[in-house]
């Protein structure tokens, strides 16, 4: 099968689309706008492969996109504005990508008659005090990234009942692991330990995530792929939930760093206090997440420890005015 994967020079996009040629005999062609948060050194390890190509453009771009859809059978579409901080802060974007961007990749899908999987969140539903949500929850996004999130799942949901597009919809819980840009929270952590900054915990640090490595994650979109019952949603929850100053902790003995750097911060507005998503449909698949989270975060830390090739640039470029505005404070080294 040809794919096309747009976003795929992002962190789960890369992820995916380095499992797919490892374990498929899949013909790739990445199309990506490269933002901030996408990058070529995501995929740099298959930059030589022959079955690998990559496309520079934005998925709102209907030339852009119907050049790079020559011979493709199905697109996974993970191009997004990612970072609720700067859904906050800078809304455009998210409108622009989420709405109009999968507006276009769904028309285009239709005139090829391609298969097509949106990549999506948790996020979309909401936050949950107890128990987990489940494909038929209510959709009761908090955060501009969430809604616009929500906004495009139903314009999918919209193309399979109208047009009978063979349209998919994998729904995460949050990632984590190799390649996540330093914003989110694990790799910003990881990378203010190891430089011996603050490490920046919003309001009572007690909002919990359900964290789902990033490997586990590639995993379920490429079986939704293969053998996902078109129109339907799918809910990708992680093993583990934990709360963030549990894994904050946890990231300064994994560096070698005591609890002195903890600084509380104020809160995120809207900031949703736990997320948790029941999996049993993408499991009745045959999907398993392989990772626990104890596991998954020594890995993406040896990760970090050892690829400073990958994130030295980040920190020393743009990333700094953002931590700059985002914390009040500029970055340590
Ligand atoms: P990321 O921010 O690392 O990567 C996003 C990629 O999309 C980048 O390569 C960027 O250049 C590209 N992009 C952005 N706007 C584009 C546009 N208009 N046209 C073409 N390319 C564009 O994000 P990620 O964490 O890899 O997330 C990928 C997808 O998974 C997103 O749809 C996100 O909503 C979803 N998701 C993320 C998480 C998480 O925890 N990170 C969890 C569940 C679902
Ligand atoms: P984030 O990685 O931004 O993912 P999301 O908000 O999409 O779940 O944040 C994860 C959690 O960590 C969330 O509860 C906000 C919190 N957080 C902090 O406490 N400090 C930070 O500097 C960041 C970026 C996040």
């Amino acid at each position: 099968m040809k794919l096309a994967v747009c976003g795929g020079a992002g962190f789960i996009g890369s992820n995916f689309v380095r499992l797919r040629v490892r374990t498929s005999e899949d013909t790739i062609v990445v199309f990506d706008k490269l933002t901030y948060a996408g990058r070529r050194e995501n995929l740099r390890d298959l930059e030589e492969d022959p079955r690998f190509s990559f496309v520079q453009g934005a998925i709102e771009d209907r030339a852009a996109v119907a050049a790079a859809l020559a011979g493709v059978d199905a697109i996974v579409n993970f191009a997004a504005e990612t970072h609720v901080d700067r859904s906050i802060a800078e809304p455009d974007a998210f409108v622009r990508t989420h709405a109009l961007g999968t507006f276009v990749l769904l028309e285009a899908a239709r005139e090829r008659g391609l298969r097509y999987v949106q990549v999506s969140t948790d996020e979309v539903y909401g936050s949950i005090a107890e128990g987990s949500f489940s494909e038929t929850s209510p959709l009761n996004p908090s955060s501009p990234y969430s809604a616009t999130k929500a906004g495009a799942d139903l314009l999918v949901g919209s193309y399979h009942e109208t047009f009978g597009l063979e349209t998919l919809i994998c729904r995460g819980s949050n990632n984590y692991g190799p390649y996540q840009y330093p914003e989110k929270l694990i790799p910003l952590m990881v990378l203010n330990a190891l430089a011996g900054d603050r490490l920046p915990v919003y309001g009572d640090g007690e909002n919990v995530r359900n964290w789902l490595f990033v490997e586990d994650f590639a995993g379920a979109i490429a079986r939704v792929l293969e053998d996902g019952v078109p129109g339907e949603v799918y809910n990708v929850g992680g093993p583990d939930e934990c709360p963030n100053i549990t894994v904050v902790r946890r990231i300064l003995e994994l560096c070698g760093r005591d609890e002195s750097l903890i600084e509380y911060v104020t809160d995120r507005p809207g900031h949703d206090r736990r997320y948790s998503l029941g999996s049993e449909k993408v499991r009745a698949l045959g999907w398993t997440p392989a990772m626990h989270f104890e596991e998954g975060l020594e890995r993406t830390v040896a990760w970090y420890r050892e690829n400073a090739w990958w994130w030295e640039p980040i920190r020393s470029g743009a990333y700094r005015e953002y931590y700059e505005r985002q914390y009040g404070r500029s970055l340590e080294h």
